[in-house]
């Protein structure tokens, strides 16, 4: 689907109605935000700061762990009084939770006029149009697997820095994930469709992109280009400076990927976010994970020798159901082997559909807190004696954000954000900075002016 640029730049329409959303989950549920406002603007919304102000609200949800429906029905709760003194108010879910759910959620909420899936987000504005026409509920969850996956990138303001969807969905079945039944079966965008997006997003300003999947290197382009081709193709054919991704899964990172991480190491960011999800080969093997601690190891030494000074960041899930002690301890010996700068760990959490959740081995909230509480126990001296060792070290900075009071943001290649003063610059421009002071969230530093 192509729009031209001015019309989606279209100042607001006299008859423009406002829109609400809110958005919970990860960057693939926020960058479908985006695409909601960028679709319903060419209808005639426009994006209101608050729920009061809305003519439609649309929720977003995420249902990867804890009480996601819950949190549905709570929000929803939020906005009665504004349904009951304004009947043309339009209430709608979105996402992930409205995927898992489908027409049960209008059931249980009477106060909900549409849910719609995580592949009927183009459809948006035409069930909105319906929704508005008459006072029949839309249940709009149909998954479009036989259909190829193409979406221009949608985003009315592109930053510095943006994020590129490459693939949708999920084959691998994790025992504990939900992903796979509320994303739907992988599908990968066409290289050559990718290309010519990004080089529209380097047209707009856009300087970084992220490269954005459920398990991205397992990317495949209908003319059988891998990952790794992608990557090559972005370095090659596009004007962007840096290139990022996430989520990649430790059982697809292979050689030929930080080879040619370490060729175009000018432009792909020396940081990878590689989700171990438990330090125990059994553990990972119940959870269908598709490597061992030890492949696992053996693929981050792998990388640090191709790639010096790369940094790491992982998920881990504690308790997992039959989780034992001793099984518990190799997650946190493997945190102390690779030292990560940072770790999402969570509780873990039974969702519907997956094979774990049927299972009866789990333990208790208890137990499962305990555990979370060593992780980040052990964790924070990690952390902290890694953002010390970039003190005194200069890095170069992409500039995304420049303060009133001339102070910039940024972020080096590993991921980690700087702050310093500038020298009239603007966002968007590379800089060279030596780090003075370090903690794990920031890095200060001073501007080299002598560049
Ligand atoms: N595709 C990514 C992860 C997507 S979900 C990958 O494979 O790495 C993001 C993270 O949420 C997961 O890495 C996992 O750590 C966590 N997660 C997923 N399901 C969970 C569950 N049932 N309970 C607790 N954490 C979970
Ligand atoms: Fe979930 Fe596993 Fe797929 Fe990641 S790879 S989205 S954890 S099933
Ligand atoms: Fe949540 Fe769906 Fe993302 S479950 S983490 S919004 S893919």
């Amino acid at each position: 689907m192509t729009f031209p640029i001015e019309e989606r730049e279209s100042s607001v329409h006299p008859a423009a109605k406002g829109v609400y959303i809110t958005t919970y989950g990860c960057q693939m549920n926020v960058n479908d935000t985006e695409r909601m406002y960028s679709l319903l603007e060419m209808a005639d919304y426009h994006p209101v700061e608050t729920p009061d102000e809305a003519s439609l609200i649309i929720i977003n949800s995420c249902s990867v762990r804890e009480k996601p429906v819950h949190k549905v029905h709570s929000e929803v709760g939020r906005y009665r009084k504004m349904k009951e003194a304004n009947p043309n108010l339009r209430i709608g879910v979105g996402g992930c939770v409205a995927q898992q759910e489908k027409t049960k959620l209008l059931k249980d909420i009477p106060m909900l006029d549409f849910v719609f899936g995580t592949d009927a987000i183009d459809k948006l504005p035409s069930i909105v149009s319906e929704v508005e026409a008459s006072d029949e509920k839309v249940n709009s969850t149909k998954f479009l697997h036989n259909q190829p996956y193409q979406v221009e990138t949608l985003i009315r303001n592109p930053g510095v820095s943006t994020f590129v969807n490459i693939t949708k969905g999920c084959d691998n079945f994790c025992t504990f994930c939900v992903v796979p039944f509320t994303r739907g079966r992988e599908r990968s965008r066409k290289l050559s469709e990718l290309i010519s997006d990004i080089n529209g997003l380097v047209r707009r300003g856009v300087k970084e992109v992220t490269l954005l999947g459920q398990n991205v290197n397992s990317y495949k382009s209908d003319c059988g280009a891998g990952f790794g081709d992608l990557m090559k193709a972005v370095a090659e054919d596009t004007d962007i400076l840096r290139i990022r991704y996430t989520t990649s899964h430790p059982k697809d990172f292979n050689q030929e990927l930080v080879d040619i991480s370490q060729k175009y190491r000018d432009k792909i960011c020396d940081y990878i976010h590689l989700p171990v999800q438990c330090g125990n080969s059994q553990v990972l093997d119940r959870m269908n994970r598709g490597y061992t601690r030890e492949e696992y190891l053996q693929k981050v030494a792998m990388i640090k020798e191709t790639i010096p000074g790369v940094a790491f960041s992982t998920d881990i899930i504690v308790g997992f159901p039959g989780e034992t002690e001793e099984q518990f301890q190799e997650t946190l010996s493997l945190i102390e082997e690779v030292q990560y700068d940072g770790i999402y760990a969570f509780k873990y959490s039974p969702r519907p559909f997956t094979k774990a959740a049927k299972w009866e081995d789990h333990l208790s909230e208890a137990e499962k807190s305990e555990r979370l509480e060593r992780v980040f126990a052990l964790q924070r001296p990690i952390a902290l004696k890694l953002a010390q060792q970039c003190i005194g070290q200069t890095y170069e900075v992409l500039i995304e954000e420049v303060e009133d009071d001339g102070f910039c943001i940024g972020r080096n290649t590993q991921n980690r954000k700087v702050k310093f003063l500038g020298n009239n610059n603007k966002s968007g421009d590379l800089v060279m900075v030596r780090v003075e002071q370090a903690r794990p969230s920031l890095l200060q530093g001073k501007m080299l002016l002598d560049q």
